[in-house]
This record gives C-alpha cells, structure tokens and sequence, in this order.
C-alpha cells in the first residue's frame, strides 16, 4: 500500500506495527479477551489456539481506539484501492456480504442478482428486504464451466427491471471464470444502477499484470473479498470498499457495524493490513511465480495423464482480456472416466486435501504462499490418486446443479424467511415452497432458498448429490429425508 502519509513500500503498516509491540508488553492488561495471552501458565494445550491472539480495543490500539491505527490502515487500503470508504472484517465475505447489501436500498427494492451468488449474499437479501432479479447462469460450451454474466444476459435483466437499484455480482466465479466488470458497470450505470461486485476468491486482483484488476478498477461501485482466501490474510479476514458516488458513505458505514462484532480480533485486522502491503510491495514477484507454478502444473498433468481437461484464459477471451483466472487449477477428470470424489478421497488419505472436489473435476487453490516443492507434490499425488483409483470410459461433464439453478420465485426471500414453516417428509416436498436454504458446499450456492418452489428435479438431484459424499450444508436434514416448507 502506498500514499500520502503511508510508510515506506513494504514497511510494516499501523495495525501491524502495534501488533508487533503489543506482543512486545510485559505489563498486565485488564481488558478483555479473558485469556490475557497467559493462559498457557494455567493450560499449555491452549495456547496453541490462542497463541496469535490479539483484540483491537486495548491491543492492537488503546481500549478507546485514541492512536486511530484501524482507520488509518483502513484509509491506507481506500488509497490503494481508489475507494472513499474501506472497512476491514473479521466475519469473513460473508459480514461484508451482509453489510453491503444493507446499504444498496430499501426493503422492497429490486436489485439485479446473478443466481451464482453465495449464500451469504442471499442471507444479505433477507436481511434488507431488497428483492432479487434473477440472473441466471450459463455453462461454457467446451468445458462446462460456468460463465460469468454476459452484456446482453444483463440488458435483459435491465429491461425487465430499469427500477432497481443496483447490479450484484459474484465475480470471479468459483472455478475462476470472470465477467466482463467494465462492460457491465457501464450497462449499470446507463441505467442509473450501482454495481456491487462480490469479489470473495478475487483478493490476488490487480497485484499482477496478467491478473484482471480488482472490480473497482474496472468500474465497480463496491467490492467484497476474502482476504483469507486468495490472500494473505487470517481466517476470516475480509475487505469492503466502495466508491460513494452512487452508494451512501453513511449506510455504508452503518451496513458495516450492524454486521460487524464490537471486539474484533486485532490478529485477524493486522494480517489484512500485512497482506495487501506485501502483495502491493512484492505482489508481481510472488504472483509471477504462482502463475508460473499453475502453468507448469497443467503441463505435467497434460503430459502425465493425457486427455484430462485443464482449462485455461486461452478458452475464455473477453472484449478487454481473458475472462479466467489464470491463477485458477481446475483439473477435470471427465475425459479420463475418473472420478473426482475417489481422487480426494486418496488424496485425503495421504494428507492432501484440495480446496473442491466432484465426480467430474478437483480444484486445488494455488497461492503466492505456494512454491515448486508444494505444487510439484500436488500433481505427484493427482497423478498418483488417478491411477489408485482408476479410470474408465470419457464421459461429457455435467455441471452440478449449483451452477444450473432456475428458480421457481414463489415469494420474496424476506417473506419466505419470517413466513409460518412446517416439516414435510421429501415425498411430499415437490411444488411446496421452501422455508429453508439448501446449497451443497462448496461451492455455497443456494439451489433451494426460501420463497422458492421444490422441484422434484431439486429433490432427485440434491439426495444423489448427499448420497454421493457432498456435504449438503444449512438444510435442516442434510440428507433431505425432510424438509422445512412455507405453511399453506
Ligand atoms: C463467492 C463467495 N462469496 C462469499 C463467500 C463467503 O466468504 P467467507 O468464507 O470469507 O465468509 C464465499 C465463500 O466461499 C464465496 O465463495
């Protein structure tokens, strides 16, 4: 991070230099977290958990925030990011989610939603009352992957729409494919609509030249991402920030600490700050080199395993780049007649766990925390698993359903959430109304979300899905034995 009044390129920011002499104190504080950082004396095994911790209020500043040292790191990341307004979270995407979309409208506001979204944001929908537009997905022809939102898929969206009051997306996708941001912010800003981008797996964006720059950059009026995920940050870290031309820096600001907790870890604030002024100092090097462990890798996996899919940006041009993530593995097991799930299953067994796995493809998460001896293991132990587990006859890929949901709207997301609710055995779930979120995770898509009409097709496909070893999250009955319905 750099600017005005910002320390030296890659010196330690505020958060991360407070940390660093509050680990330094001798004396006793009486503040809370409980433990004090002493809780070792009494049970060592604890300290393990607690070693890094650290709060905001008393840690990372004086109990009443008087140096100011979040705010200023915090003004330090609008700079970079070229935003008014830039909180740092320690609830994940899924707070800042929530916090953003309180502050798009009014409850009854139409918005325009791509269905990829992740259930936070639908959770976001519930608790503002805005009402949903649906946009929904589509799959790329070659690889089956699923697509970001086209131009036209939004005019459309606008026509049926020209009220709402802003666009929201998700964006990259969760296999790393991307909309075209600044074509679709100029759409949405012909239309007087703010565009949100929900940029949770995009926190490498514009460190690199050969990586898209972040959603703001390209003309986006927020964004969201986890800086856990692609970044550097502690579990949980997360970033929002926003331009207020169209949106309102006093709602956003109170969208934010409705959501956000009162006692922030000062752990997890201090490593956003420590991420983004690393990737700004030495992002090119460090990405550099992950992109070029990426590529080696869908080399040796190519010429080890043949005719296995690894898509790449060459498949997926754009009108202002390639519209992938070239830091994004997806390695598709489909053409090998292997499955995905026996794969991670082998890899689970030797101690490789790999970010998602389905019959048809793996996608392991590569970051600049990764180098050749860890990449070079990860293709011995694919290749490896593949062979142990066995191949069988190319068969086309057929994408989840979380990439292919069409609901059936039968009342707002808010009204389903607070309607009267009964629990009905699956048999009698076709064509009632869900009560309940359902999204097979990853990657965290609703495929049933309250105010939508089950299907039997939902049902078939979601109990296979569970029978098949996917973890079928936030259902009231993960194996959808029963169900939670709106009341007649
Ligand atoms: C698109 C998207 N948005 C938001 C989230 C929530 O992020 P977090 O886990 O940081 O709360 C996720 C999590 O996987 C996600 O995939």
């Amino acid at each position: 991070m750099s600017g005005e009044g910002a320390p030296p390129e890659g010196a330690p920011g505020p958060l991360v230099s407070a940390f660093r002499a509050a680990r330094g104190r001798t004396a006793p504080q009486f503040t809370i977290p409980g433990h004090k950082g002493r809780i070792g004396e009494i049970e060592p095994e604890l300290m393990g958990p607690l070693a890094a911790d650290l709060p905001l209020h008393g840690g990372l500043d004086t109990p009443k925030l008087a140096r100011g040292n979040l705010l200023e790191s915090e003004r330090m990341a609008a700079r970079h990011f070229g935003a008014d307004w830039c909180r740092f979270g320690v609830g994940g995407s899924t707070q800042a989610n929530l916090a953003l979309c309180l502050a798009l409208g009014r409850p009854g506001d139409r918005v325009i939603v791509s269905r990829a979204l992740h259930r936070s944001l639908f959770s976001g929908l519930v608790l503002s009352g805005l009402e949903p537009v649906w946009v929904p997905p589509s799959a790329h022809r070659a690889t089956g992957l699923p697509l970001g939102i086209t131009p036209s898929a939004l005019r459309r969206a606008v026509a049926r729409a020209p009220d709402a009051r802003a666009v929201i997306l998700t964006d990259p996708g969760y296999l790393g494919t991307l909309s075209p941001i600044s074509e679709l912010a100029r759409i949405a800003h012909g239309a007087g609509m703010a565009l949100f981008v929900d940029q949770a797996w995009g926190a490498h964006f514009g460190f690199h030249p050969a990586l898209p720059g972040h959603a703001l950059a390209l003309g986006a009026d927020a964004l969201v991402t986890s800086v856990h995920k692609t970044g550097l940050g502690h579990t949980q870290a997360s970033l929002a920030c926003a331009r207020t031309g169209r949106l309102d820096l006093a709602r956003l600001e109170r969208g934010f600490d409705a959501t956000h907790t009162t006692s922030p870890a000062g752990s997890v604030l201090a490593s956003i700050e420590g991420s983004l002024t690393l990737m700004a100092a030495r992002g090119e090097e460090l990405l550099g080199r992950a992109l070029g462990l990426v590529r080696e890798a869908r080399r040796q996996l190519q010429e080890a395993l043949g005719p296995v899919g690894l898509p790449d940006e060459s498949q997926f041009p754009g009108p202002e780049g390639p519209l992938f993530d070239p830091l994004r593995l997806v390695v598709q097991l489909a053409p090998l007649g292997a499955d995905g799930r026996a794969v991670e299953g082998e890899m689970l067994r030797r101690g490789v766990a790999v970010e998602y796995a389905d019959r048809d493809l793996l996608a392991p998460v590569v970051t600049l925390a990764d180098d050749r001896d860890t990449v070079g293991r990860l293709v011995r132990e694919i290749v490896r698993a593949v062979s142990a587990t066995g191949r069988g006859p190319a068969r086309p890929a057929r994408p989840p359903i979380s990439w292919r949901v069409r609901p059936e709207v039968a009342m707002s997301p808010r009204e389903a959430f607070f309607a009267g609710h009964e629990r009905v055995a699956w048999q009698r779930a076709a064509g009632r109304v869900s009560a309940e979120l359902v999204a097979p995770y990853p990657p965290g898509i609703p495929v049933l979300a309250p105010g939508e009409r089950i299907s039997a097709h939902h049902l078939r496909v979601l109990r296979a899905a569970a029978r098949g070893g996917a973890r079928i999250a936030y259902a009231t009955d993960p194996f959808l034995s029963w169900l939670d319905v709106v009341s007649d």
